[in-house]
């Protein structure tokens, strides 16, 4: 085989590089796909404003005004290219039933074969960057390194920010270190002499291919957030589960925030919500003003992703493995998230937001006025008027961790912080209460797998569908959603003092559409009783479904929330959950090979306390 530098113009790996397996697969990537160049990033500031202006140049980014939004950027896609794409998304195990039956399989040598017909000179006329990366603060014992190779410097300036980037990484990776191979193309070769597209990808062929037992993704055709950022979900989340599951740990889809309590101590607490069901504002949360007076706060640890161990006590620490945001900008504003607002305020890549006159942002949601004219995600002339939405609703913002003035001080503590609460919820607008307590790791366990979420508008064509979405994780689990499952359970009977559990709604409707909870900061009231439960304190009272707050037992001051809305929000209704747990033998039917057995004596004592009696459960108001 002709070596690379016979025709590849590349500047000097590292020196930082002692590692002979990266450079003999980096070797290996350039001979298959033919770029033109090789490129060692470093993730020093001066490449990222290089390789901004460079994107400028080729019309992928705008810069936007340098005193509205300093030193940030506005990215538009191709029209195709606007998400994350499930149906090609592939978990490559040796088995079919490893994979399980959430996940598109494919046998791994069958999609090793198409995925290097694809990949052969899927690079030429394009630069190769190789970007070593650290998941987690460099060095951490819980952290991961990963290799990604690209031809986007579109991925390369967002992965400076998602990751921790540069030559320390491979400082730390040393010699003989393990990583994570990550191959991602746009598949968009440029014939000698073509012009480039400001967004080049595969509009017809995408592969988001995971190789679990060898850790490895190689992923064609897209360039967008998950799908491309491949620390992100396709590392972070896929290849993790799998290596927790191997190792004793967990890999989960969830915010991570302090709660700091009027004692003054700090209680951290992990939720997992669906995407796009409000992670990143729980994370930057800000307490209405009576609460905070008392000394209620929450600071953020991470917005999407936390990485879990038990430490030698038999407790759960956890990291955000990711340095920066990428959360969905349509709906932020200063009313909904006024943290999320100042960490955007500059320094920040910004993808199919619209573009104001003045060279600012905007999109739906933002609580400011649409101006007469903007330039829509897709580059076209908007105004008021006009019937589709000026920002996709799936347009995202990229930003630096710590612009974030809500962040946690031990946010990027290698040691991590520990956990006394696990909180899901998913989209329900009806059937599940605003909160519960699973009196014990079992049934929490249960809620857990259990969790469905209603699809929105935003992303799925069927509205109000509900989708099970087992620990939020059903895209992002690498392996058997029935072994996901059983892997909680032994990763529980190992802790010395579990965290609580508890299941949460904050779109539960009324017979009018409207929603019975007020949501964002108001959540405080329920965490903080989820707080004080998981620290011990706080009444509460026993449900068919765990435990649950009487009204008295959460605070109030400062909220005109009528007792009567808050018993409705916390409502069983035994119709509506004849339906739920015919849901749930649904998924498990589907899961039926691997479901551990106290799911189903969970799903039997769940039974028989909604059918204990001949009425409806329903929390009385309280004695006055
Ligand atoms: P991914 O980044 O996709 O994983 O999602 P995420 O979980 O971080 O989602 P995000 O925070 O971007 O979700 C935003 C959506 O949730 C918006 O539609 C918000 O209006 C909605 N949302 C967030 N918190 C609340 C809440 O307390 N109540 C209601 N009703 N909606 C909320
Ligand atoms: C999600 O879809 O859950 C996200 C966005 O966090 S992406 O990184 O594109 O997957
Ligand atoms: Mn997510």
């Amino acid at each position: 085989m002709a070596s690379i530098t016979d025709r590849t113009v590349t500047n000097h790996p590292p020196t930082a590089l002692r590692h002979a397996g990266v450079r003999s697969w980096v070797d290996e990537i350039a001979s298959l796909t033919s770029p033109e160049e090789v490129r060692w990033c470093d993730g020093s500031a001066g490449e990222y404003a290089e390789l901004c202006d460079a994107l400028v140049d080729a019309g992928t980014f705008v810069r936007l005004d340098p005193v509205l939004r300093p030193n940030s950027f506005l990215a538009r896609t191709d029209p195709s290219d606007v998400a994350r794409v499930e149906d090609r998304t592939f978990i490559c195990s040796q088995t079919a039933e490893d994979a399980g039956p959430t996940n598109n399989w494919v046998e791994p040598a069958e999609m090793r074969r198409e995925l290097r017909a694809w990949f052969s000179g899927s690079m030429r006329g394009r630069t190769l960057y190789v970007i070593p990366f650290s998941m987690g603060p460099v060095g951490s014992p819980i952290s991961q390194i990963g290799i990604e190779i690209t031809d986007s410097p579109y991925v390369v300036v967002n992965m400076a920010i998602m990751a921790r980037v540069g030559d320390e990484v491979l400082e730390a990776l040393g010699a003989d270190g393990e990583f994570v191979r990550c191959l991602h193309s746009v598949g968009a070769p440029l014939e000698s002499g073509a012009q480039d597209v400001a967004w080049p990808c595969n509009p017809d062929v995408k592969y988001i291919s995971h190789f679990p037992e060898d850790r490895e993704i190689w992923s064609y055709g897209s360039g967008y957030g998950g799908n491309a950022l491949l620390g992100k979900k396709c590392l972070a989340l896929r290849i993790a589960s799998t290596m927790g599951r191997d190792d004793g740990w967990m890999a989960e889809h969830m915010a991570l925030i302090g709660v700091r309590s009027p004692d003054g101590a700090t209680s951290y607490v992990a939720a997992a919500f669906p995407s796009a069901c409000g992670k990143t504002n729980f994370a930057m949360l800000i307490p209405p003003a009576e609460m905070a007076s008392k000394g209620w706060a929450v600071t953020t640890v991470g917005d999407d992703i936390a990485w879990i161990k038990p430490d030698e006590q038999g407790r759960l620490r956890a990291i955000n493995p990711e340095a920066g945001y990428f959360g969905v900008a349509p709906g932020t504003s200063e009313a909904t998230n006024p943290s999320a607002m100042a960490t955007i305020r500059e320094n920040t890549i910004f993808t199919n937001v619209a573009l104001t006159d003045a060279g600012d942002v905007w999109w739906e949601g933002m609580g400011v006025d649409a101006p007469e004219h903007l330039i829509d995600w897709r580059g076209q002339d908007w105004s008021p008027g006009s019937d589709t939405p000026a920002a996709h609703p799936n347009a995202r913002f990229t930003a630096p961790a710590d612009q974030n003035p809500v962040i946690d001080d031990r946010w990027d503590d290698p040691d991590g912080v520990p956990i006394s609460a696990f909180v899901f919820g998913g989209r329900r607008s009806g059937t599940m209460p605003l909160v519960v307590q699973a009196p014990n790791w079992a049934y929490g366990v249960y809620l857990a797998a259990t969790m469905g979420s209603e699809t929105t508008a935003a992303a799925f064509a069927q509205q109000g569908v509900v989708r099970r979405d087992p620990f939020a994780m059903r895209p992002f689990a690498g392996y058997h959603m029935g072994s996901y499952i059983s892997h909680w359970l032994n990763v529980g009977r190992r802790l010395s003092a579990p965290p609580r559990i508890f299941a949460v709604n904050w779109f539960r409707r009324d017979e009018n559409g409207d929603f019975t909870w007020p949501g964002f900061g108001e959540n405080m009231r329920v965490l903080a009783w989820i707080v004080e439960r998981a620290e011990g304190g706080a009444g509460a009272i026993e449900s068919p479904l765990g435990w649950m707050p009487t009204h008295r037992d959460l605070d109030w001051d400062g909220l005109d929330h009528p007792e009567e809305a808050f018993l409705e929000a916390m409502s069983v209704h035994r119709d509506e959950w004849a339906a739920e747990l015919t849901a749930h033998d649904e998924l498990f039917v589907n899961l039926w090979d691997r479901i551990p057995k106290e799911m189903l004596a969970v799903k039997e004592l769940l039974t028989s306390g909604l059918w204990r009696s001949p009425e409806d459960w329903a929390m009385l108001p309280d004695p006055t």
